[in-house]
């Protein structure tokens, strides 16, 4: 497993222009199989989930070719609607798949995703979804084997506001005979910029961002041109980073109106913020403020994805944080790790108590997943001595070259 050495200590100043976000990206290079034709995706992040998904996409007989952070996807060549189980297991985030490919084939099989670090993640609210728009589904031998003659609009109420169920509702929706609406659906951002390719692609869908999305099906789609937008995850880890070492840092490329929740929080702790079109200026304070209560919640509430990064800043803060993890079941596991490096957290159940400690130790620790991971650097860069960190891989699935955006705002840190 690759490394990140980091010297902690030195303040991350400086100016980041924030990649393209992960979980728009991965549900949109789902959708373009759903055109017989080219669509070409602009600011797209180099990541390894995403280097996972054009491999589906290849192996599903679609010609991938990317230029920079431009992709162009030709799925004229599309000859299987099946995605193996080594590709399923690596990246349950194919499961969006499921709705894509059914649109453009009238059937499609899959292997049970399985679970990751972080939780179950079930499926049930996909396949319900999937149901009731007419899809016959059988689940045999760890596969989901779907078909569809006919795909009519629905009704469809999500029992909790799941945004993988709410994208793969939306790809099976879009060419529905009539009309579908989906309620109680998931409002993140990246909801609204998978809409807004759907319909570049010639789709008629109203409301996303919502809590009701409603999808007129159409006859036919269309390859589109779509620039991805910007990781709003990705953005709020810069910007603890930076905060975690009493840093002023400027962020570009950023929609800062879909960070309300995490902007505020940054506040409370203590840092002076500048919000401007599409830029984040950021002044930290010698030592940060704890605050009281963090709960993650669905959007707009504190996203889930940041909780770990922010588990590391509350560790260095004056007094006690309490946070709630409402999303999955299982998204501490990185505290033992912060432990490690003298963090002051108490764990129970979806609840971590973090009582703030004046300095973190440099230590040898394990990156287990993505935000778990991203957390860990975030904790190493204000640690006291070098931290080794093993397991980048799992933080190349959502950081882009996370070294180098570091290193150019001042970090001591390298990859070995
Ligand atoms: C997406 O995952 C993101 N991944 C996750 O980001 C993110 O944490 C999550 O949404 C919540 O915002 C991508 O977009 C690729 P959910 P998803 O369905 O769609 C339960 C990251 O680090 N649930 O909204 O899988 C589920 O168990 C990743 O970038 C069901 O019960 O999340 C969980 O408790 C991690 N049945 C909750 O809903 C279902 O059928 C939220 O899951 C589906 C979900």
């Amino acid at each position: 497993m690759g490394k990140l050495i980091i010297d902690g200590g030195e303040r991350i100043s400086g100016d980041i222009r924030v990649q393209g976000a992960k979980n728009a990206v991965l549900p949109i290079l789902a959708a373009t199989v759903m055109a017989d034709g080219t669509s070409v995706l602009e600011n797209c992040p180099k990541l390894r989930d995403v280097d996972k998904t054009d491999l589906v996409l290849e192996r599903l007989g679609c010609r991938v070719i990317r230029s920079g952070n431009t992709v162009t996807v030709d799925t004229r060549g599309m000859c299987d609607c099946r995605i193996c189980e080594d590709l399923m297991r690596e990246m349950r985030s194919s499961i969006v798949f499921l709705g894509a490919i059914i649109t453009r084939c009238g059937k499609a099989v899959v292997s049970m995703p399985g679970g990751c670090p972080i939780g179950l993640r079930p499926i049930d609210l996909h396949l319900k979804a999937l149901s009731e728009l007419g899809v016959d589904i059988q689940e045999e031998h760890g596969y989901i084997k779907c078909s569809a003659s006919k795909i009519h609009g629905a009704d469809i109420h999500l029992d909790f506001p799941s945004v993988g169920a709410t994208e793969n509702a939306m790809l099976a929706a879009v060419c529905a005979d009539g009309v579908t609406t989906i309620s109680n659906a998931a409002r993140e951002p990246e909801i609204i910029d998978l809409s807004i390719f759907l319909n570049s692609m010639g789709a008629q869908i109203h409301g996303a961002g919502g809590n009701v999305i409603a999808i007129r099906g159409v006859d036919k789609l269309h390859g589109a041109r779509h620039t991805i937008m910007p990781d709003r995850i990705v953005a709020a880890t810069y910007l603890a980073a930076s905060a975690a070492t009493g840093g002023d840092i400027c962020l570009r490329g950023v929609n800062p109106r879909d960070m309300d929740a995490m902007l505020y929080v940054l506040r409370e702790m203590g840092v002076r913020l500048r919000c401007e079109k599409d830029k984040i200026i950021q002044t930290a304070p010698e030592r940060l403020k704890s605050v009281h209560t963090i709960r993650t919640m669905p959007y707009p509430g504190f996203p889930t994805d940041i909780q770990s990064p922010f588990v590391a800043l509350a560790s260095i803060a004056r007094g006690t944080t309490v946070f709630v993890e409402n999303i999955f079941e299982n998204r501490f596991q990185n505290v033992d790790e912060l432990i490690r490096m003298g963090a002051d957290i108490k764990t129970e159940g979806r609840t971590a108590v973090v009582r703030g400690v004046k300095e973190l130790q440099g230590a040898n620790v394990v990156a287990r997943e993505l935000r778990g991971g991203a957390s860990l650097v975030v904790a190493a860069l204000a640690a006291n001595g070098t931290t080794s960190l093993s397991g980048v891989e799992l933080i190349d699935r959502g950081y882009e070259n996370i070294e180098k955006y570091l290193l150019e705002c001042g970090a001591k840190i390298r990859r070995e």
